[in-house]
């Protein structure tokens, strides 16, 4: 089978999008390599597409050419789409019988609101579809060279959000750092040093390796490798941006030894 073919087969498998119908998707870290066949087929189905700011203008480019595209983003510091406002659009949409695509960077139940929007459109009635993407997350550490789970180094991982990580009443980061297993942290370039200081009075040693991966596997994909004392100060000096993920733990090392040991393979600019 070719691999035209053997996506034409999957693809005619799929549940098709119906008219009043929301599907809430993940388009994943950015590269449309990393789409899903039923994300895919959702870009192709939707009449409209209602999409967050983080999803790449390359996945975007992927519709339908007759759907709507309506950015409904919300970005940390910058102004955008109030919550409810957007719930209520996804309301109205499907009402008017439009075939929705709701779609969100990485993976939509993963730190994006998937989860808040799905209880709404439920509670009014709405049918909905979740579909998975790789959340960012865990593209970032392949990009980076960097097992999430080593045999002997760790037996979980935390996925935490670095936003709030300033107000008082937030994250117990004490407990994650009592824990000594990795930590991937979202949204946490703001609140970096706030977090680092916390983790390290909570026992966590500040020579505990740390690395920044921002927009995994995009084009302008950097990686920033330091400790845990050193990466606030790190990202500052190399100008890193959001969207970023943050990687704690001495996983992290195994990006130097894979790197030393394949010095003539080609990997992603860091
Ligand atoms: C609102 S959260 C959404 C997370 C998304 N639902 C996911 O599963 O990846 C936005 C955060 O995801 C992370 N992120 C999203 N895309 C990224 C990328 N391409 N590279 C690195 N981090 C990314 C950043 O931490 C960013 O601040």
């Amino acid at each position: 089978m070719t691999v035209a073919s053997a996506v034409a087969h999957i693809m005619e498998t799929l549940p098709r999008l119906q008219a009043g119908q929301v599907w809430l998707a993940g388009a994943g870290p950015g590269d449309p390599a990393h789409l899903t066949l039923l994300t895919l087929s959702g870009l192709d189905q939707a009449d409209v597409v209602v999409h967050d700011a983080l999803v790449d203008p390359a996945v975007l480019a992927l519709a339908h050419p007759a759907a709507a595209r309506i950015p409904a983003g919300k970005r940390g510091g910058k102004p955008s789409a109030i919550q409810a406002d957007i719930t209520a659009q996804l309301i109205s949409l499907a009402r008017d019988g439009k075939r929705v695509l709701r779609l969100k960077g990485g993976d939509p139940f993963m730190f994006g609101r998937g989860g808040e929007e799905a209880l709404t459109l439920a509670a009014h009635g709405i049918p909905f579809r979740i579909i998975p993407g790789l959340t960012s997350g865990l593209a970032s550490m392949a990009s980076a060279l960097i097992p999430l789970t080593l045999r002997g180094v760790n037996q979980a991982v935390v996925l935490a959000t670095g936003h709030g990580a300033d107000r008082t009443d937030g994250m117990d980061w004490a407990a994650l750092a009592r824990l000594g297993q990795p930590i991937v942290l979202y949204m946490a370039i703001t609140n970096l040093a706030v977090i680092a200081s916390a983790l390290i009075a909570g026992g966590l040693p500040g020579e505990t390796a740390a690395a920044a991966i921002a927009s995994a596997t995009l084009a302008d994909q950097r990686i920033v490798v330091a400790t845990l004392a050193t990466l606030a100060d790190a990202i500052r000096r190399e100008a890193i941006a959001a969207p970023a993920i943050i990687v704690i733990g001495a996983v992290v090392e195994t990006r130097a030894r894979l790197l030393a040991l394949l010095p003539a393979l080609e990997f992603p600019p860091s």
